[in-house]
């Protein structure tokens, strides 16, 4: 761990959900690989959905349907960008909660000129993400942290936060109020989250992906409770449901290449079957609004 950041040392089993927080880094440990694989080379790799404006045709190479993930996930970063007013008004300051891989560190620093403290609680991320900003030539701007976001003990040390499909692994009681301590005077903290809207297909989303959905007004109430109001809000559900589809192209493509080439993937074919079954799920799930994609913009209120 990087003593650049204040990181307490509590015990991270979450006593009042059950929630076991340990899974986390484990179920990211043994995806970085594929992860790479799917979304890679980079240096900018990210792993969460992107933003489509239309449905195109998955009957492309597989290369193309790559390139074509790669810039739905960098067309949301943009989008998010200007909603939270990052483009007009870039903060000096940036921490970027559950980096990944380090794809939106690297963005936000080159794109905006931040300086990026990229947080992960997978220690597999940070060699890899290293060497990624490295080859970004963004080593000046970027440093990758290992650590537990709810342990962050900073005070006032960034001009705003962001958390790309990471708060969904956390608790937001914690969260948000080491958050709201770590940021200055007038911080915002902007959040792309998945949010639960019909209970029922909560254990299934939750077993496959490791998270704890909550609804958006659960993010609030403890946003509010930690100092922050919501300033933005917006629904992104339809523009990104398309991703799943595109992103099950993607790995269909895999299959078909093993077995036309008898090149094996690097990615186990078992894990690559049950992709393909759950991403149609998935998909169905984001179309009827079972769960919702949202950017949320909180600020820090004045004292
Ligand atoms: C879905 S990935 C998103 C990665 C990245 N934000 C992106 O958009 O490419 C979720 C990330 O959150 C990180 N994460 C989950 N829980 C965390 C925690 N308690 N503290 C720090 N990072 C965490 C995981 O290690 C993983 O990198």
């Amino acid at each position: 761990m990087s003593d650049k950041l204040a990181l307490a040392t509590q015990p991270t089993a979450t006593r009042e959900t059950g929630f076991d927080e340990s899974q986390v880094p484990l179920y990211y440990s043994r995806k970085t690989a594929d992860i790479l694989h799917k979304y890679g080379p980079g240096p900018r790799v990210h792993f969460h959905l992107g933003l489509f404006d239309f449905t195109p045709n998955t009957t492309v190479p597989q290369h193309l349907i790559r390139r074509r993930i790669l810039d739905s996930q960098e067309a949301v970063l943009e989008h998010a960008a200007a909603s939270w007013g990052m483009a007009a008004d870039p903060p000096s300051d940036l921490l970027d909660i559950g980096c990944g891989l380090g794809g939106g560190s690297i963005y936000w620093a080159q794109e905006h000129g931040c300086a990026v403290t990229g947080l992960t609680v997978t220690a597999e991320h940070i060699p890899v993400m290293t060497r990624l900003v490295r080859q970004a030539s963004a080593t000046e701007l970027v440093t990758p942290v290992l650590g537990d976001a709810h342990e962050l003990r900073e005070e006032a040390a960034y001009d705003a936060a962001v958390a790309i499909e990471s708060v969904v692994h956390m608790d937001r009681r914690r969260i948000f109020s080491v958050v709201a301590r770590a940021l200055r005077e007038g911080g915002w903290f902007g959040l792309q989250d998945h949010f639960l809207c019909r209970p029922e297909v909560g254990g299934f989303v939750n077993d496959y992906y490791r998270t704890r959905l909550g609804t958006v007004s659960e993010y609030v109430w403890a946003a509010r409770e930690a100092g922050f109001e919501l300033e933005r809000d917006e629904d992104i559900t339809g523009p990104v449901s398309e991703f799943w589809v595109q992103s099950m192209a993607w790995t269909t493509g895999e299959l078909d290449r093993e077995l036309r080439t008898g090149t094996p993937s690097p990615i186990d074919r078992d894990r690559l079957r049950e992709s393909a079954l759950a991403h149609g799920k998935l998909f169905r799930i984001w179309r009827d609004h079972a769960v919702e994609t949202r950017l949320l913009l909180f600020r820090l209120r004045a004292k």
